[in-house]
């Protein structure tokens, strides 16, 4: 396996455009990252991820300093997955002078949820988007289920500037109790990752009381979010939406998911249940 540091590198090392399948990551890798290598392994195509924590995602007050740096950890777990090539850029060579261009996203699809808690999340992550494809110029791209929004997100990018490259969609990975993997679960104590698994129960509990109710949507979210506080969780939203716009559910739509964010102690955890 390749790890390349520069884009020069990673031309001269992927001269066709279209040949790859790319799975763009920002590093401290688990089971998660490693099942969307596997599954873009499935298209025969060499795999291509990325490492690259992206401050123009992070609000000043968020953990971009203390985000885990784990490279060498990373790469042999990619290796072991089967990646084939690693892009892994420093901060001056994806961004050797201010990003003053920026990918702007539907306010409509990326100011709610994730994007009106963490104003210009998905601005920054549309933009550091559009340019790892311009660097890596992949075929298809995994995104994971666990970070939803964002997987429609780009979605929509890529349908909206005709970029050519098939976005896919990759599960969500669970430990056996039931807690979504992510990178932010390093951030917990003992006790607070046996109690982080009550956030994926809420949402499962909120979408089966939907189903049940769904005239009662406002009120149903109301007292999930009411039961996590009761809990000793501070909820930013947990909701039932259409997963075809995030729109709310109404009663009678059908392909629903409900998704959820919630700080426990200082980390703040995502997660979402299609119903
Ligand atoms: O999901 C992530 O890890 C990041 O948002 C991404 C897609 C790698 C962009 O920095």
């Amino acid at each position: 396996m390749k790890v390349l540091h520069t884009i020069a590198a990673l031309r001269e090392a992927l001269p066709q455009p279209g040949a790859n399948a790319f799975v763009p990551t920002m590093g401290n890798l688990h089971e998660g990252h490693l099942s969307l290598v596997r599954q873009a392994k499935g298209h025969g195509l060499p795999v291509v991820a990325s490492i690259f924590v992206n401050r123009l995602q992070f609000a000043p007050h968020e953990d971009f300093d203390r985000y885990p740096r784990t490279l060498v950890r990373d790469c042999e777990l990619l290796e072991s997955a089967g990646c084939d090539l690693v892009f892994a850029p420093d901060e001056r060579e994806l961004y050797p002078q201010p990003q003053t261009f920026k990918v702007q996203p539907d306010p409509a699809l990326a100011d709610i949820l994730e994007g009106h808690f963490r104003p210009g999340f998905f601005t920054g992550v549309c933009t550091v988007v559009m340019k790892l494809f311009g660097c890596v110029r992949p075929q298809v791209a995994v995104f994971g289920k666990k970070d939803y929004q964002q997987l429609m997100v780009i979605r929509r990018m890529v349908e909206q500037f005709a970029l050519p490259v098939t976005i896919e969609a990759g599960e969500t990975e669970r430990a056996a109790s039931g807690l979504a993997l992510s990178s932010r679960n390093g951030y917990l104590s003992d006790e607070e990752r046996a109690k982080a698994t009550e956030l994926a129960a809420a949402l499962k509990a909120l979408g089966q009381a939907f189903v049940q109710s769904p005239e009662r949507r406002a009120e149903l979210e109301a007292q999930a979010l009411a039961g996590l506080k009761a809990r000793g969780w501070l909820p930013d939203y947990l909701t039932v939406r259409r997963r075809s716009d995030l729109g709310e559910a109404q009663a009678g739509d059908r392909e629903l998911v409900a998704l959820g964010a919630a700080k426990l102690g200082n980390t703040r955890l995502i997660d979402n249940v299609e119903l």
